[in-house]
């Protein structure tokens, strides 16, 4: 028997299983050992507190049966608190919140939530490599708008005229900007003109710099009206492992993505909740620790190169590399792997990926390797 032909061979390579790949067979080769800069899983986990609260819970005789489909009433209520007093918008944790596995999933959802056959998901260019596979998936057409970098990224959307619904992603992976003046403004403009519903993945909302302020897209007058936000506790707490997410604001999407959960998942394991809830409702000095080394070294890495790229937020550099140095040459010359920009789009050819979730001592290598390999090609 051979399994019949069907939209599974519409995904495309998924990118970061192959850039792991490549990554470990040049680390088993002989030389220097290999400075990993292609990476986006942060280095550090939760604080005590929130391990403390897993092995609490766990401890439960009661707490390993299945857990409520659509997450626990407390669950969504701490994420409705965090909003209310960190974004400053208000949320009901029954119809505008609901728990996923993992923002990952939700933007891979969100393409058959909001898309039927043919419609078409409009991306932005560059965009985050998982972006794809959810119209392959949903039988829809992926088509994109361009992030403009002479003005700051923003994006223009003409080109998605036509979009049953598009996807922004600030601050940006992987351009590393937040959201320039008007590109919420633009987005909900956008929706209300053609009727298309927009999705803003907000996996890096806590993680910026030089003071600027966590900003949630729904925040934006009308946002709620015609689109979500996705929320995850990957970054913010260093909980990428645990998988765990939010699609929050409008309510008929919402339900939507409830409904799909609740054909084709069970709940998330009651005990990492009770972490969640302690992550978000406890002391929250852990994320101003991690946005403070991810800024350190940020200036490290800039300052090492001959341009310094703008890096607003997220944990990583977007950076044009110069004629005759490309990732293949960092990775098997200079022993840095990063990401290249090829996977991040039609515009993300001739750039890379650099990101500093590692420790401070692996990015000051990095710092002199990439030094050197500059100043290599410009000599
Ligand atoms: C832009 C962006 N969105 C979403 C995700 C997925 O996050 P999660 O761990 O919540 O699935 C990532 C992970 O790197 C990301 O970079």
């Amino acid at each position: 028997m051979r399994p019949r032909p069907n939209r599974l061979q519409q995904l495309p390579e998924q990118y970061f299983v192959a850039l792991l790949a490549r990554v470990a067979a040049a680390a088993a080769q002989e030389g220097e050992p290999l400075v990993d800069l292609g990476r986006g899983n942060p280095e550090t986990g939760p604080p005590p507190h929130v391990i403390e609260a897993l092995r609490q819970a766990v401890l439960d005789p009661k707490a390993h049966g299945y857990a409520p489909i659509r997450g626990l009433h407390r669950t969504r209520a701490a994420i409705a608190a965090r909003y209310r007093d960190v974004y400053g918008v208000e949320l009901d944790p029954e119809t505008e919140v609901a728990v996923i596995p993992g923002t990952k999933t939700g933007i891979v959802e969100l393409a058959s939530v909001l898309c039927d056959d043919g419609d078409t998901l409009c991306l932005p260019d560059p965009y985050y490599p998982d972006y794809p596979s959810g119209p392959a998936l949903a039988g829809a057409r992926l088509a994109t708008f361009p992030l403009q970098p002479d003005a700051g990224w923003a994006p223009d959307l003409d080109s998605a005229a036509g979009a049953a619904a598009l996807y922004l992603n600030y601050p940006s992976n992987p351009c590393a900007v937040c959201a320039p003046p008007g590109a919420f403004e633009d987005a909900v403009a956008w929706a209300q003109r053609t009727g298309g519903a927009v999705v803003h993945d907000a996996a890096y909302i806590d993680i910026v710099f030089d003071g600027r302020a966590p900003q949630s897209f729904l925040a934006t007058k009308g946002a709620k009206d015609i689109g979500v936000e996705l929320w995850s506790m990957s970054k913010t707490f260093g909980m990428a492992g645990w998988r765990v997410g939010f699609v929050v604001g409008n309510a008929e999407i919402v339900e939507r993505i409830n409904l799909l959960n609740d054909h084709s998942r069970v709940g998330i394991f009651a005990p990492i909740q009770a972490a969640v809830i302690a992550a978000l409702e406890g002391p929250q000095d852990s994320v101003a620790e991690r946005v403070a080394a991810y800024e350190r070294r940020r200036d490290v890495l800039a300052q090492a190169l001959p341009e310094a790229p703008i890096s607003e937020g997220t944990f990583y550099l977007w950076v044009r590399l110069p004629d005759g140095l490309d990732a293949g040459r960092l990775l098997t010359e200079y022993r840095v792997a990063v990401a290249p920009g090829e996977g991040f789009g039609p515009s993300g050819a001739g750039w890379a990926r650099l990101s500093v979730a590692i420790d401070d001592a692996t990015v000051e290598l990095a710092a002199d390797r990439l030094h050197h390999a500059f100043a290599a090609v410009a000599a």
